[in-house]
């Protein structure tokens, strides 16, 4: 059997007893909106040391665990931390959270993160519904033998992020009087921040805001055939369009200054996908 699929049978048979049901959403959350984790009607945790080889993450303030629980009587299961390229792991092991979250039942995975604007007309503490996404600056992670169990060797990506719920998110900020951007998101595999002339290229290729993480998840998740959705928040002006120097810190205080509402929107946005998918 393929290694990398023989690993994940290995990590989802060492929770399955603990997994209370079959979620129907998988959310991953960024930077900052952790504790969004904590307002849901939770039924079980998980915690990624649980987990048998999987891969712990090392960024302070990422919490690591699954959370099981109801948004509005529907069945979730969160991601509060979520694993990195950067942190030196293979991309096959990145995306391993994302692969155990369909094994448990998932169908539509809802990503969010923290990331630099791109597009001059944004403004930091805006949103950004993903549209499409740039992943050419990091391996794919379907790099090596194809998973048959899991999809096609040449899996299509005309649609990553499904229009329909775009549409559903796009009518929950306007319900909820709150300004929502949409646009390209490009991934990066950091852990530096770009230079002033990388971003100079990043807007050159159509980005609209650039990251560290969500491209990459994206794309193993839609090669199992889930519908795909992604928040990103403008924590800060990217390198070059800010002129002052990028920090964690600032991207961490603007992510919690706005988390009350990019909590409310994914909140709400999860009800009315749970209805309408
Ligand atoms: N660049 C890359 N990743 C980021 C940024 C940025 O400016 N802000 C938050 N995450």
């Amino acid at each position: 059997m393929n290694k990398v699929y023989e690993k994940l049978e290995r990590s989802f048979a060492s929770i399955k007893d603990k997994i209370p049901f079959e979620p129907k959403l998988a959310l991953v959350l960024g930077s900052g909106l952790g504790d969004f984790a904590e307002t849901i009607d939770i039924k079980t945790i998980i915690n990624y040391d649980e987990v048998e080889g999987f891969p712990l993450s090392t960024v302070a303030g990422h919490e690591g665990r699954f959370v099981f629980g109801y948004i509005d009587n529907l069945p979730i299961v969160i991601m509060q931390g979520r694993v990195h390229y950067y942190e030196g792991y293979e991309m096959s092991d990145v995306v391993l959270p994302i692969r155990l979250m369909k094994k448990m039942g998932a169908e539509v995975l809802f990503l969010t993160n923290a990331c630099g604007g791109v597009n001059k007309e944004f403004n930091v503490g805006d949103f950004m519904i993903i549209e499409d996404h740039i992943s050419f600056f990091i391996p794919s992670p379907l790099l090596g033998e194809n998973i048959e169990e899991l999809g096609t060797r040449f899996p299509d990506m005309s649609e990553i992020y499904n229009r329909e719920i775009i549409k559903i998110i796009e009518n929950t900020a306007l319900e909820n009087n709150i300004n929502i951007r949409k646009g390209i998101y490009l991934q990066y595999t950091g852990p530096s921040y770009e230079t002033p002339t990388e971003i100079k290229m990043c807007a050159k290729l159509g980005a609209d805001t650039v990251g560290m993480s969500t491209a990459c998840e994206a794309m193993a998740a839609r090669h199992m055939g889930m519908k795909i959705c992604g928040i990103s928040c403008i924590t800060n002006m990217a390198a070059g369009i800010s002129e002052n120097p990028l920090s964690h810190e600032e991207v961490a205080e603007t992510a919690k200054r706005v988390a009350p509402i990019f909590k409310r929107l994914v909140r709400e946005s999860i009800i009315k996908i749970g209805q309408n998918i």
